[in-house]
């Protein structure tokens, strides 16, 4: 199975002022912008003596230079370009080189890929979500797609909006996406009705059963879409999972509920989970998920040699 890409930082997050530390899983990785404005990411560690990269600078040329002692080094390649007061005869040691990873920037993210090797980048997509966000939730990445599937208002916060426990249809695959379509409702006023046969709004996700990245989509019933968000879940260190998010505003929002959308904080995702409501929710959309991401990994194709160069 292909190296997944990560979403790793807003597009606004990475600059070239001030270098930005990132995790996924237990790799520490730095991200900032070189000269000419392109992403670079590194290991978060400078091959000198493991100092994180990130408490150094960027200097005005696009390197990064440690701020332990001073070395600087290019985003491209993690090649050691610079070390302060070195003799002009000397020589830099090539064992000193920092891990460069693949890095990808559409939709308004900044994407990683671990796979040193990698050179194929996720075809670009336009951005168009004025809305985003970063949550640092304290909860594994399973778990918090698993809750995304089972109850999303534990993880997600849309405006007025509650969550039924309800599905219009299975959960299913598309495309090697898992998607699935769940009943709305307007806000509390009129919570919990589960006995209603009419439901104003649904959400439509699909997710990328390998690394939960999720567009949510929700319509009211004539079908015209209310609000869109990109919501992306990446693992960090010690449990951490760090959720970064983007959302837009249909145009044709109808009804006071809808319009009250319009609000900045329309969209979020939660910072906290409610334990108490994690610990007895039951697994359901989440189980068939889990199956399908099984069978999906099964029969994905083996990664071609070729997609992979030297970077
Ligand atoms: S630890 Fe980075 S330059 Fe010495």
């Amino acid at each position: 199975m292909a190296s997944p890409w990560w979403k790793v930082a807003l597009s606004e997050e990475v600059t070239s002022t001030k270098p930005l530390a990132v995790d996924v899983a237990d790799q520490p990785v730095v991200l900032w912008r070189d000269a000419q404005g392109i992403a670079r990411a590194l290991e978060d560690r400078c091959p000198h003596r493991r100092a994180p990269l990130s408490r150094g600078c960027v200097r005005d040329n696009g390197w990064i230079q440690c701020g332990y002692h001073g070395w600087s080094y290019d985003g491209e390649t993690g090649r050691l370009k610079d070390i302060p007061n070195m003799k002009d005869e000397q020589k830099f040691p090539p064992v000193y080189k920092a891990a460069a990873f693949a890095v990808s920037e559409n939709g308004g993210f900044v994407s990683v890929n671990l796979d040193q090797k990698t050179l194929l980048a996720p075809p670009a997509v336009r951005h168009d979500m004025p809305l985003g966000g970063t949550a640092h939730v304290a909860l594994g990445h399973d778990q918090w797609i698993s809750a995304l599937f089972d109850d999303p208002g534990l993880v997600l916060d849309i405006r007025s909006v509650q969550f039924t426990p309800y599905l219009m249809s299975d959960l299913r695959e598309e495309n090697g996406l898992l998607v699935m379509e769940r009943f709305c409702q307007w806000g509390k006023l009129h919570w919990p009705s589960y006995a209603t046969a009419e439901f104003p709004i649904t959400l439509i996700t699909r997710t990328d059963p390998e690394t939960g990245e999720t567009e949510a989509v929700l319509r009211d019933d004539s079908f015209r879409t209310l609000l869109t968000a990109q919501v992306a879940p990446v693992p960090a260190a010690r449990g951490v999972t760090q959720v970064r998010w983007r959302a837009c505003i249909g145009d044709e929002l109808k009804g006071s509920h809808a319009v009250g959308l319009r609000h900045k904080g329309s969209f979020a995702v939660r910072e906290t989970v409610d334990a108490a409501a994690l610990r007895v929710l039951i697994p359901s959309a989440s189980h068939l998920a889990n199956k399908l991401r099984e069978d999906i990994r099964s029969a994905a194709p083996a990664v071609p040699s070729s997609v992979s160069a030297a970077a």
